[in-house]
């Protein structure tokens, strides 16, 4: 047995209803990326996914294609896989519900619960809703529909299993005030509470209606509610009450269930109050990411919006579709999937500050250096600064991802890869080279450090791009081997290495006619105003939208602020006479569009390095700046 520590990870079982969309990518992406950035921690990892292929709605849906329902979920359970493969998600198991060892499992579960009398026979009737496989109190519907899925209910009666949930409300109250990070997000916690204070029924563990499903031991006819089928799947596919069980018990308790918030009821009320009543321990953690929408709108096969994650990274690459949907949101928000947002995102964040980042240091190692990444000789003043950004950045990258926020992660690894852009700004080594000095030799080995430092932190969340950096490095020590240590201590890279420059590792992404293109049919001179300007003249302005990280008083100036704009590749100063409109703090955080490409000019002795667009009355009573809505990332341009 290792000593390492273990981490357990699962996904929702999908429903094989259909072919696999964003929606699962999500949740999908986001488990494999936390398995990967356990494993890089050190951990033993164990990443489980797989399909919940029983119930009437897939019998149905079987019906209508004249497959049989094993046949029809054959199909689509390899569609899950394809998708995963080009997704590149490195999970450990595949669990179906079909298996025979998920299903012993589940006879085993019910038959003991029948046992000592957490389930027993009953009748139920009630609105019974087809496509969530979902009971509803006749209150809790939406004018006679399902409050779920809005969909007509139907009045169902038949003889039923009851599990005894009610007995356990009290239990689930303890456990939540004693486990307060058992359910994240905190909103969903509360929601959860009130849901179990408000009072629990039994719950129907049995249908008669279909056939497709494992049947009840010893009660023909009877077969096990979907729900309570899929959710044993997180310890069935350990082996648990089986002549193996190690994988179970070294695994469970699961470190973190994710799961959408639609499914947060059944995960956190009916699957703790099941294993309680087993007498097994409960899982750790349960997350409730977001819900996606497209272009604004819900996704839904009727509207035609679904998006196929493995279309678009085919047509971008994984490494594109996982940074996005990770980096857009936080992971408990809702979001949007629009395809600007995800071509401006990834053309200024993996594009511009990471692909330029290598780009432009391997070009100057090239050129300087003869392709030698030499030891480090005279510091330079900015040393200090690119080594702590990137080594608290890295550090940093733990909690984010303990929290679950993988777009934290990702900014602090950012904080880093911004610092060396920056830091190529401040030393300028293309002077140093002509000036013969000793730091010249300091600047490029940082640079190569800190892409060393980006690359590793970057393994969890791009299945190729750290491959590309490590390459062009040169670094022959496996990339594999790396681990979360080894990016979180400076000066690990080995001088005297000998880089690979290469092709651009993340071409932008430039497509679609531009119909706004002028014309160039020529326009009778004679008859325009003379204060024009070409297009050309416009485009010379590098309009760009900058983020305000800080703001305070310029002393001794009454109009003045001086500004830290982050422009994506780096931050400005900027002096800007606006002191009367608006406080600092309320500056902070603003998106504003910067003239990026100003001539820079000392104000009250304070360098500027650009200017920020505001409107103004004529007679300057009021002046607002112009701000852009909060999808757009720094640095996005402005034309
Ligand atoms: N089969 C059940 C889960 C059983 S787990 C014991 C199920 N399957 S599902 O295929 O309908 O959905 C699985 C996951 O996909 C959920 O976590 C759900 O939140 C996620 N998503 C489906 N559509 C989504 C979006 N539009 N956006 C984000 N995630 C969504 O539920």
């Amino acid at each position: 047995m290792s000593g390492r520590p273990t981490y357990y990870v699962t996904t929702p079982i999908y429903y094989v209803n259909g072919e696999p969309h964003i929606g699962h990518a999500y949740t999908t992406i986001a488990a494999d990326v936390l398995a990967r950035f356990k494993r890089l921690e050190g951990c033993d990892v164990y990443f489980l996914t797989g399909t919940d292929e029983h119930g009437q709605k897939i019998a149905r849906m079987a019906e209508s294609q004249g497959k049989t329902p094993q046949e029809y979920v054959d199909g689509i359970v390899s569609s899950f896989k394809e998708m995963w493969q080009k997704l590149s998600i490195s999970y450990d198991d595949f669990i179906r519900t079909t298996e025979e060892r998920h299903k012993k499992v589940v006879q085993e579960v019910f038959q003991r619960l029948m046992e000592q009398g957490d389930i027993y026979l009953g009748n139920y009737e009630g609105w019974y809703c087809t496509p969530c496989e979902s009971f509803w109190p006749e209150g809790q519907l939406n004018e006679g529909m399902c409050p779920d899925c809005n969909r007509p209910v139907e009045w169902v009666r038949e003889e039923s299993y009851f599990f005894r949930l009610s007995k356990y409300q009290q239990p689930l109250l303890d456990f939540f005030a004693e486990n307060p990070e058992f359910l994240q997000p905190e909103s969903r916690r509360h929601e959860m509470l009130n849901f179990i204070k408000s009072g629990l029924e039994d719950l129907c563990v049995s249908r008669t209606t279909f056939t497709w499903g494992v049947p009840v031991p010893k009660a023909p006819g009877h077969v096990v509610y979907v729900w309570l089928d899929a959710l044993i799947n997180y310890i069935s596919a350990l082996g648990v009450f089986s002549s193996d069980q190690e994988l179970y018990e070294k695994f469970w308790p699961c470190d973190v269930h994710l799961v959408g918030k639609e499914i947060v009821r059944f995960h956190t009320v009916i699957w703790p109050a099941v294993l309680m009543a087993l007498g097994l321990p409960l899982p750790k953690k349960v997350f409730g990411h977001g819900w996606w929408t497209v272009e604004g709108e819900k996704m839904s096969k009727s509207r035609g919006n679904v998006i196929d994650p493995g279309e678009i990274a085919a047509k971008y690459s994984a490494d594109a579709v996982r940074y996005f949907l990770l980096r857009e949101v936080p992971f408990g928000a809702d979001g949007d999937f629009s395809h600007s947002a995800f071509v401006a995102r990834v053309n200024s964040e993996l594009a511009n500050d990471l692909g330029n980042l290598l780009n432009r240091a391997t070009a100057m190692i090239n050129k300087f250096q003869k392709g030698m990444v030499l030891p480090p000789a005279e510091p330079t003043e900015h040393d200090e600064y690119l080594k702590t950004e990137c080594i608290e950045g890295a550090k940093a990258v733990k909690a984010a991802m303990d929290k679950l926020a993988f777009h934290q992660a990702l900014e602090q690894i950012w904080r880093g890869i911004d610092a060396a852009n920056k830091y190529i700004e401040n030393t300028a080594p293309w002077s140093l080279a002509k000036e013969g000095s000793g730091k010249l030799s300091t600047v490029l080995y940082n640079l190569a450090e800190s892409l060393r430092i980006a690359a590793v932190l970057l393994v969890p969340f791009l299945p190729t791009l750290p491959g590309k950096i490590w390459e062009q490095l040169g670094l022959t020590i496996p990339l594999e081997e790396q681990t979360y240590k080894d990016a979180c201590t400076w000066g690990l890279f080995p001088a005297e290495t000998k880089i690979n420059r290469g092709e651009p590792i993340f071409p932008r992404i430039e497509e679609e006619e531009d119909e706004t293109e002028v014309d160039a049919a020529p326009i009778e001179e004679a008859k325009l105003p003379e204060n024009l300007i070409s297009i050309e003249d416009f485009a010379k302005v590098d309009l760009r939208v900058g983020q305000i990280v800080a703001a305070e008083k310029v002393e001794g100036a009454d109009r003045l602020l001086c500004l830290k704009v982050d422009l994506g590749s780096g931050q400005r100063q900027i002096v800007a006479g606006i002191a009367k409109y608006y406080k600092p703090e309320e500056l902070v955080g603003k998106l504003v569009v910067v003239v990026a490409n100003l001539k820079p000019a000392k104000l009250r002795g304070i360098v500027s390095e650009g200017m920020l667009l505001a409107a103004s009355t004529d007679n300057k009573k009021q002046l607002t700046l112009l701000t852009v809505d909060s999808s757009m990332p720094a640095g996005s341009k402005i034309s």
